[in-house]
């Protein structure tokens, strides 16, 4: 077995599933009770700016007040023990992993962040943000929330590509495989040689590239995990 001093984590939706917060693609996810095209590209919140802030604010709410569960505090736990380095990289916009005193790189951005359509700066959101929210920077009206929509370039790509064309361990928590470059990652790492696992309650649509899988429930199979790691 090869000696393993750089593991990256891909974790998705289904990380946070136990801490109440929905997924997107499983039975009753959000994706079955808003369209994506409404609410999560550049042109929706064009369209329809207010309709955008409610749905972003009532996630944004609800993510204030979930707390992390076992899975979340096992990778915070891994990130501290590990003799070599943890790089976590998260799809999720909930903020559980800095919650559990993890650092992640959020390449689809965060719930708690607002962003300056004009000027680029970014801070701390309000818990509602409203149609023609100031930036604190420059004042124009051009607040938006902080996240990656549909159509836009996920953040940190260069960085993430970096860890996982170095990486000996790489491992996909609770996402469905559907959406790149996430969805594509496994394939990096096995360029670089590293050994792939995937833990989720079921298959992906990514299954088939990954060496090994873990099914179950992410907050009994990720602490079982990190502690064969740190064995
Ligand atoms: N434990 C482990 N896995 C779980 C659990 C659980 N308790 N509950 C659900 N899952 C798995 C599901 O089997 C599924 O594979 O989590 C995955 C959730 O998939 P999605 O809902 O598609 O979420 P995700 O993969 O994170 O979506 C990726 O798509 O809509 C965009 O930007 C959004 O970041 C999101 C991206």
């Amino acid at each position: 077995m090869r000696r393993i001093d750089r593991i990256v984590i891909l974790t998705g939706a289904g990380i946070s599933a136990e801490s109440g917060l929905g997924t997107f693609r499983d039975e009753g996810g959000l994706w079955s009770q808003h369209r994506i095209e409404d609410v999560a590209t550049p042109e929706a919140f064009a369209r329809n700016p207010d309709l955008v802030h409610r749905f972003y604010n009532a996630r944004r709410i609800q993510a204030a007040s979930a707390k992390p569960n076992a899975a979340h505090d096992a990778l915070a736990r891994l990130q501290s023990d590990f003799p070599g380095e943890v790089v976590l990289v998260t799809q999720n916009v909930d903020g559980l992993h800095e919650k559990a005193g993890a650092q992640a790189i959020h390449m689809h951005g965060e719930l708690s962040r607002a962003l300056c359509a004009s000027c680029g700066h970014r801070w701390d959101a309000p818990p509602e943000m409203v149609v023609g929210e100031p930036c604190t920077a420059c004042r124009a009206p051009t607040a938006r929330p902080d996240i990656v929509w549909f159509g836009e370039m996920p953040y940190h790509m260069d960085d993430i590509f970096d860890a996982l064309q170095t990486c000996d361990l790489f491992a996909a928590i609770g996402t469905s495989g559907q959406v790149y470059p996430a969805a594509g990652f496994v394939q990096e790492a096995r360029m670089a040689g590293a050994a792939t696992v995937e833990l989720n309650l079921r298959d992906s649509d990514m299954s088939h590239a990954f060496d090994d899988h873990i099914t179950g429930l992410a907050s009994k199979t990720v602490p079982a995990w990190v502690d064969r790691l740190l064995a």
